[in-house]
């Protein structure tokens, strides 16, 4: 059961890897340049509000799925590319050194305690990818290829061009700019081929480190949400909400 599992998951991946190469002349005729969408063109019929799901088909005939993805993202330091099976050992050992740095602001981190759990998120990530429903990156050092931690444009919003942003570094990888480093290659991907309007960023109000990765990388803080969302704690807790355009004075490359 489990190696039949494994291989529907291989067949996913290499799906997955099919789905990433370069457009082809049919999928260019659906991807929106950035000079166009920025231009208030579209492809498609008028807007559909609210985001994609990720179970049913869209009903407009803009299919986000075909939109072209690179395979991988690259600076001086990092490579960032979507999951594989076989990272599942590496991330299970991240996260699994990081508990308790990431547990005050990652849920989800308690849940996961088995490589299983990372294959499952493998397989996952991957089959949201296909969809392009989430963008997830593994982060890995660029000589050594050591997984560092994730990088994650969610909640696409296709019509608006609009995505948000998550990120989590392993405890053993902060302090040394990768997370902005990171965020800033993902950022680029967004506002350039992706034609981002707008990338959002929420953190938990007390969350330091986060906030300051939003800074270097230039969101701009837009308010705060008061007892807005329950916390790992089960406390209330504020919310901060940054965000990016593309034309915003702040905006700053790397
Ligand atoms: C949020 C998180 C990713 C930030 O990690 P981080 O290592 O502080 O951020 P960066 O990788 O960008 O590193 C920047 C820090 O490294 C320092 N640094 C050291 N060497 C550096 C270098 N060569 N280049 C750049 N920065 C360097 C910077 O001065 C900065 O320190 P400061 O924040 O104290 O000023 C990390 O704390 C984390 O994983 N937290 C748990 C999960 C989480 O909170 N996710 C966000 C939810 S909204």
């Amino acid at each position: 059961m489990v190696a039949e599992g494994a291989e529907r998951n291989d067949v996913l991946l290499a799906l997955v890897d099919a789905s990433t190469v370069s457009a082809t002349a049919d999928e260019s005729s659906v991807f929106v340049a950035p000079a166009a969408a920025a231009a208030g063109s579209r492809v498609g019929p008028p807007a559909r509000p609210g985001h994609v799901s990720r179970t049913e088909p869209s009903v407009t005939t803009y299919h986000p799925t075909l939109n072209p993805l690179p395979d991988e993202l690259h600076s001086p330091r990092l490579l960032l590319r979507p999951y594989r099976l076989a990272d599942a050992d590496q991330i299970f050992v991240a996260v699994d050194e990081s508990r308790a740095h990431l547990r005050p602001w990652m849920a989800w981190v308690d849940g996961h305690t088995s490589v299983a759990d990372s294959r499952d998120w493998c397989a996952r990530c991957a089959a949201n990818w296909l969809l392009r429903a989430e963008l997830t990156v593994g982060v890995f050092a660029a000589a050594s290829g050591r997984h560092l931690g994730c990088v994650s444009l969610h909640d696409p919003d296709w019509d608006l061009r609009a995505f948000r942003i998550g990120y989590w570094l392993r405890a053993s990888a902060v302090g040394q700019g990768y997370a902005t480093e990171a965020v800033r290659l993902l950022v680029d991907l967004a506002v350039g081929p992706l034609a981002a309007r707008r990338v959002e960023l929420r953190c938990d109000a007390r969350n330091g480190s986060s906030r300051r990765v939003a800074e270097r990388v230039g969101f701009v803080l837009e308010g705060r949400l008061r007892n807005a969302f329950l916390a790992s704690d089960g406390q209330p807790a504020d919310e901060l909400i940054f965000a990016l355009i593309p034309d915003s004075a702040r905006f700053r490359p790397a």
